[in-house]
């Protein structure tokens, strides 16, 4: 299977799973690595690996048309689509391509903490603010609601009192390293299934 991976920032979350490839943990390629952001950490380690960078940001593409084109583009030829960090608005045409093609990792429970303006710090803050005694992440398919597409897989992880914004983060990002990647694998193995609704069956155990 041949994924593209989309990231604009750090890119911890596409390090983890383009480790279990090279562990050999994981069967598919990483066919590009796409940002917004050509300097961004995950543009770097792309470099770093002999991962091809395709940047298209709204610099390269400034109309919006000539933008939605290069990322279709760019798409082709790949089986499934990786978000992973990405801070830009997918084409609509891209999503309307790829129905369950496409899925991303939200630091939070959804529908919890999630949409509009919550992205980063400030999904922690918001769960801190809550008083939540347990968060987690949850991977999902995207479609052209932010946040809303049908869940894959949700770990959660519980939060003490004394835990700050910040430790949440770091428990969330823990577990969010510990699972993309056998979320990726399980699609590649066929083990998601469909209801009529669309609602998600996945039928993996993660290790
Ligand atoms: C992660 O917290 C992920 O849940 C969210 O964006 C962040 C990306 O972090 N979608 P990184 O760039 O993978 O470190």
């Amino acid at each position: 299977m041949k994924i593209g991976v989309f990231a604009s920032g750090g890119g911890s979350n596409f390090t983890a799973i383009h480790s279990k490839i090279l562990e050999g943990l994981l069967n598919v390629e990483v066919s590009f690595l796409l940002t917004n952001n050509s300097k961004c950490g995950a543009a770097e380690y792309a470099h770093h690996h002999g991962i091809p960078v395709v940047h298209i940001s709204s610099k390269t593409h400034p109309e919006s048309e000539t933008y939605d084109q290069a990322v279709l583009q760019a798409c082709l030829e790949v089986d499934l689509i990786v978000l992973a960090g990405f801070m830009k608005k997918l084409p609509d045409q891209l999503i309307a391509n790829f129905p369950n093609k496409i899925i991303n990792i939200h630091p939070a429970l959804l529908p919890s903490f999630g949409g509009h303006g919550f992205y980063g710090s400030r999904v922690h803050q918001a769960a801190y603010d809550a008083g939540v005694k347990f968060s987690g992440m949850t991977i999902h398919f995207v479609n052209e609601v932010y946040d809303t597409g049908q869940i894959i897989y949700q770990a959660t992880t519980p939060i003490t009192f004394e835990d700050q914004p910040e430790d949440i983060g770091t428990k969330v990002l823990r577990l969010e390293h510990q699972h993309y990647w056998q979320v990726v694998k399980s699609i590649s193995e066929s083990k998601l299934q469909f209801s009529e609704s669309g609602r998600v069956q996945y039928l993996a155990e993660h290790i």
